[in-house]
């Protein structure tokens, strides 16, 4: 078997055998394949799709590329979280020490950036000290000491995933059921959990555009996770507009400490509840949603998912002080308000634009190892549906580049759509 017959059989629209598909991701994570073969199996695999039998072949075989964890010591039901991506997308900042307070344990594996899409590892290293790159045993005793640990994608852990994504990012291959069903699916086997939360954005900032292919994702995760013994739960959430506010790293995880402190933005608090009530009832802590979305709320307000918070950051070395007092964030550069000349409603914010956006300002990434810039971003002064008056600030950019500032000012006149 020679990885040139694979790639040329999937150009070709070919299907790939199990042992095909395991030979790639072997030979790729131990690095014996180069990435640009990998690259035209990927880009084929995009272009000329795969069936549901390879799907779980890829996906079991990326799981397998490294450790399997067992969690089994916290319990029966270990719930896990995750998103297929979006825009403004703090969720599991605000949503996992809420779980972790409600006396759910919480070990999550989160991803960097994906595309036009922000990534949880990302935005966590914003905070001063915060180590996201921790083992697997520290990992657990941080799950066992305080009842959370969110960290990045060890490198034991679905590391063919790890290299796949950082791959795909870089040659424009996001996009694809196929791939991002065993991505999120290799990393939640290979993490542990047994009950299985997924967040499938749908809209205009997300990678699935319509319901229908979000529905069609949906489905491939939850067969996906049936023949790995996982119960999969996919809950649809809109994402045609940035959630929240904040677009940008370190302003992300500041509207996330915001939150958990009461101040909620209504289309990220009703995400919030949303997925956390379904972890809720799948963890085996009550059945009823609408009564778990009430105990979410009662946990912001007695502060213990604040607290929850403090005690993960400290825990991983992260300095509280920034938590406590968000001011200490670095500020970018140069902060400037976008001042409309237009009198009307706000129709459209499209959220890919936003988040494409923030990537040129240096929130996310164009090659694999680019560095990206924790306090740049774009803050929403006015959402869909807002009134703005001649001379209101529609947003402020937050920028470190004169140049990319103004084209960033100009960009965002073009993106708010005012009728
Ligand atoms: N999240 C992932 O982990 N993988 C994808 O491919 C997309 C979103």
């Amino acid at each position: 078997m020679n990885i040139l017959e694979i790639i040329s059989k999937k150009r070709d629209a070919k299907e790939l055998s199990k042992q095909e598909i395991e030979f790639f991701i072997q030979e790729y994570t131990k690095g014996e394949i180069h990435d640009y073969q990998a690259a035209a199996l990927v880009m084929a695999i995009y272009i000329n799709g795969m069936n549901d039998r390879e799907i779980t072949d890829l996906t079991l075989a990326m799981a397998h590329s490294g450790e399997i964890l067992d969690l089994s010591r916290f319990g029966k039901n270990i719930v896990d979280k995750h998103s297929t991506g979006g825009v403004g997308d703090k969720v599991s900042i605000i949503l996992l020490p809420i779980i972790a307070a409600l006396g759910i344990p919480v070990a999550k594996m989160s991803g960097r950036g994906l595309g036009f899409t922000g990534g949880t590892v990302d935005k966590m290293e914003s905070i001063p000290g915060y180590r996201t790159n921790v083992d697997i045993d520290e990992f657990i005793k941080n799950v066992e000491k305080v009842g959370i640990s969110m960290i990045g994608q060890t490198m034991n852990l679905a590391p063919a995933d790890k290299k796949i994504y950082a791959l795909r990012d870089s040659i424009s291959c996001v996009e694809n059921i196929p791939l991002i069903a065993s991505s999120i699916m290799s990393k939640k086997i290979a993490s542990g959990a047994n009950k299985i939360v997924i967040d499938v954005t749908v809209g205009k900032g997300a990678f699935m555009k319509n319901k229908e292919d979000a529905q069609k994702l949906s489905e491939q995760m939850v067969k996906i996770g049936k023949l790995a013994g996982r119960e999969v739960r996919c809950v649809m959430t809109p994402m045609d507009e940035p959630l929240g506010y904040a677009v940008g790293n370190s302003l992300e995880v500041i509207e996330a400490i915001n939150f958990l402190k009461g101040d909620m933005p209504k289309d990220l608090k009703e995400v919030v509840l949303e997925l956390g009530s379904n972890m809720i009832a799948l963890a085996g802590k009550g059945k009823n949603i609408e009564e778990n979305k009430v105990k979410i709320l009662e946990t912001i307000e007695n502060g213990k998912a604040y607290d929850k918070l403090i005690q993960m950051v400290k825990n991983q070395g992260g300095d509280i002080s920034y938590i406590k007092d968000t001011a200490k964030f670095k500020k970018s550069k140069y902060i400037s308000a976008v001042v409309t000349e237009k009198t009307g409603i706000v129709k459209e914010i499209n959220a890919e634009e936003i988040g494409k956006l923030a990537c040129y300002l240096g929130a996310g990434r164009i090659n694999k190892e680019d560095k990206i810039e924790e306090n740049v971003g774009i803050i929403l002064n006015k959402k869909v549906g807002d009134r703005v008056e001649k001379q209101d600030f529609l947003a402020y950019i937050c920028a470190n580049n004169k140049a990319k500032l103004v084209q960033a000012e100009q960009k965002i006149l073009e993106i708010y759509k005012i009728m």
